[in-house]
């Protein structure tokens, strides 16, 4: 039983911590890389997509104070993440902190886990990805046939010139009036993971580069957008006041549908929007100087977005009423409403941009908690491997390509996000845990970035990851539990048997 509770000890983290080679990663990232790295994984599909909804159907102006609420939650799990993450540099995150504090048993279930915010993760962004391409493309008078523009089974109609989900039309339309398809496979998140993958695969500086440049797009289209609605609200601030009265529509009766409760609920959806900053500490082993830089890297990234995304949805509420922002694509709604009208199409192609880098540090995180797992024996000696003139995991990067290029074209984007939310609160709750439970196991070890005021970060941490994860419905709670017994049984029947710090821990033991 004690071997599935050993710990990883920290010297034999820092030793291959320390490895160079060619069978290395390469330390090519300094900060800046690192923070647009953050900022490539959380600025998304919940800013660009999910704001509209979350404020239409929850919280209406006060979406606001949901982007607050989750924005503070994350920061606590952050800090605990910055402190992992400069003392034990290495390209695991929360798999290895997990290893290196709860044991064995709980590093397999966060690396695990893991899969469902970084694979399940990209899946879902290559779904929103997919839509806003098929829409602009629309826009531009070049349609794919409707059969594989979605997910299988997806009703699509042809309404005002456009092909689209049916769910999206207006209630007042007769949808089985308009021209109809069946969607049987989604190929544009298909090929949009195969061709993320193959950047990956060809290098990390590479990625890195393309990620710094398209951050650069990205932030910029945002802050475009925040200096039009801000003069657009500065100049009438009439319409601003009326749009954003009441502040706190007040509940309708139901939990959830506005008043307080409802700003709950927009928090638990928003929380999608800050995924990602967590994704800088799987680079560590590609950081120049980890100990300092990755506390730059996830506090930086988090801060930035986090300012970005208040401004952005503060301003969004005054440019148009939240009852009418239940759009796909609410940020370009909002630029058009300012008069704009090139805006919009510079939301729409910033967004496309923007959601590719979300894909692109995702499946640069899972990859890289593969080859941790793979080097401590936990899964097969393949996913581990790196090739020898890229120096990156290229076979576990392609593996895990064509599974998440597969879920994303199968399965719909409503189930992947919401998996993608309880997995990654998952992982916040255990580091966060890990973190205190570290400092009462080894108050010793020098800590380059300390998380303030343990246990009450942590425990804060812990408790509004819970909270939002009790907001998310019961079939994603069962979902969870079968696929974390999937990943027991894997464990129990491969893991074990070939874990490589059991049986380094368990020599010494025997020669006593
Ligand atoms: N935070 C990322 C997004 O919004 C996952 O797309």
């Amino acid at each position: 039983m004690a071997s599935i509770l050993v710990c990883k000890p920290l010297n034999m983290i820092s030793e291959e911590a320390g490895q160079e080679g060619e069978h290395s990663l390469k330390r090519a990232l300094g900060v800046l890389n690192l923070v647009a790295l953050g900022i490539g994984a959380i600025i998304g599909a919940g800013i660009f997509v999910l704001t509209g909804s979350a404020a239409a159907q929850y919280a209406g102006p006060a979406i606001v104070v949901s982007f607050i609420v989750a924005g503070v939650g994350c920061v606590f799990a952050g800090l605990c993440y910055a402190e992992f993450a400069s003392l034990i540099p290495i390209a695991g995150s929360a798999y290895t902190y997990g290893y290196a504090t709860l044991g064995e048993l709980f590093a397999w279930i966060i690396g695990w886990d893991l899969i469902l915010e970084y694979a399940f993760g990209a899946a879902t962004v290559a779904s929103g990805w997919s839509a806003n391409v098929i829409l602009l493309l629309q826009k531009l008078n070049l349609s794919l046939p409707p059969e594989i523009m979605a997910t299988p089974g997806t009703l699509l109609v042809r309404y005002n010139g456009l092909w689209q989900p049916a769910t999206s039309i207006p209630a007042t339309v007769d949808a089985t009036a308009l021209p109809h398809a069946t969607a049987a496979f989604n190929l544009v998140a298909f090929l949009a993971i195969a061709l993320i993958t193959t950047i990956l695969v060809i290098g990390i500086q590479e990625s890195a580069t393309l990620n710094t440049i398209i951050v650069f797009v990205k932030v910029g289209t945002v802050i475009v957008f925040i200096a039009i609605a801000a003069s657009y609200v500065l100049g009438h601030p009439d319409v601003a006041a009326a749009n954003w009265h009441p502040f706190i529509p007040p509940n309708a009766g139901e939990f959830g549908k506005y008043g307080w409760s409802g700003i709950g609920r927009g928090a638990a959806v928003i929380f999608f929007a800050y995924i990602g900053f967590d994704a800088v500490s799987t680079a560590a082993q590609e950081a120049r100087n980890p100990q300092k830089d990755m506390p730059v890297g996830i506090l930086g990234s988090l801060a930035i977005c986090t300012l970005l995304y208040i401004l952005t949805a503060g301003l969004l509420t005054g440019v148009v009423n939240y009852k009418l922002l239940n759009v796909a694509a609410p940020v370009a709604m909002g630029m058009e409403a300012t008069g704009i009208q090139w805006g919009q199409y510079l939301v729409l192609v910033g967004s496309i941009f923007g959601l590719s880098t979300v894909m692109l540090v995702m499946l640069l995180g899972q990859s890289r908690v593969f080859f941790s797992m793979s080097r401590d024996g936990l899964l097969p000696e393949w996913a581990g491997r790196v090739h020898p003139r890229f120096r990156t995991p290229y076979i576990s990067s392609i593996t895990v390509g064509i599974f998440v290029a597969v879920f994303a074209a199968l399965i719909p984007i409503g189930i992947l996000g919401e998996l993608v939310s309880i997995g990654t609160l998952l992982a916040f709750v255990i580091v966060c845990a890990g973190v205190w439970v570290l400092r009462r196991r080894r108050p010793d070890l020098p800590r380059p970035f300390q998380t303030p005021l343990v246990p009450l970060v942590p425990i804060l941490g812990i408790g509004i990851s819970l909270l939002l994860m009790a907001s998310l419905p019961g079939d994603t709670w069962l979902r969870l539990i079968v696929w974390l017994a999937i990943g027991l049984v894997i464990y129990f029947g491969y893991g074990r048997r070939h874990s490589r710090v059991a049986v380094a821990t368990a020599k010494p033991a025997r020669r006593k």
